[in-house]
């Protein structure tokens, strides 16, 4: 069985998330979806609610044979090593994400030569999209249906009413 792992920060998760881990699965059998730190990022939604958020999704998409979501504090490339993984699935938009993905695969080799980082692009519906862009445009109402799962879109306006 072939096992690949999507780190990131999933917050919150996006339907631009949605579709790099539908195609994933066309070329694996499952996915894990890891909830990773960057250490740069403060996120509006805690890891729990994060957790409970990416469950939900992937239940509703009626993914969750193939797609488990776990938590990991420490390199991504440890994780891999620690759970026998060898494929790393990342999201390709074009312009943004190119130099800064270019880096993180080439580090992650450089610490585990046996896991290959694989890049799918992102479909153009979802090229532009990012989580801040979806907290900007919810903060100042805006609609973000076409972006976000509804659930995702209750939570965010769960949060920003308690905020
Ligand atoms: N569609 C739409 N949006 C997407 C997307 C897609 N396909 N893919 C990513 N994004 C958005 C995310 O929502 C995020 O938006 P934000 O910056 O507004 O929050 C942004 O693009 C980048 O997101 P993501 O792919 O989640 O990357 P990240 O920088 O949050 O995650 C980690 C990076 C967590 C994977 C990385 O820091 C990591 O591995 N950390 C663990 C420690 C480690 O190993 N460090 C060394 C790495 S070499």
């Amino acid at each position: 069985m072939k096992t690949a792992l999507y780190p990131g920060t999933f917050d919150p998760i996006t339907f631009g998330h949605l579709d790099i881990i539908k195609r994933g699965l066309k070329i694996f059998d499952k996915i894990i979806i890891l909830l990773a730190k960057n250490s740069l990022k403060n996120t509006l939604f805690s890891l729990d609610e994060r957790i409970f958020q990416i469950n939900k999704v992937i239940k509703e998409e009626n993914l969750s044979e193939k797609v488990i979501v776990d938590d990991f504090e420490g390199l991504t490339i440890d994780y891999c090593k620690k759970k026998n993984i060898y494929f790393i699935i990342r999201g390709l938009r074009p312009l943004v994400d190119f130099e800064y993905e270019f880096e993180m695969a080439m580090a992650n080799r450089e610490m585990g030569n046996d896991v290959e980082t694989v890049f799918i692009l992102t479909d153009q519906k979802y090229f532009y999209l990012r989580s801040t862009l979806i907290k900007d445009i919810i903060n100042y109402g805006g609609e973000v249906s076409d972006k976000v799962p509804q659930i995702i879109k209750e939570e965010l306006l769960k949060k920003l009413k308690k905020n």
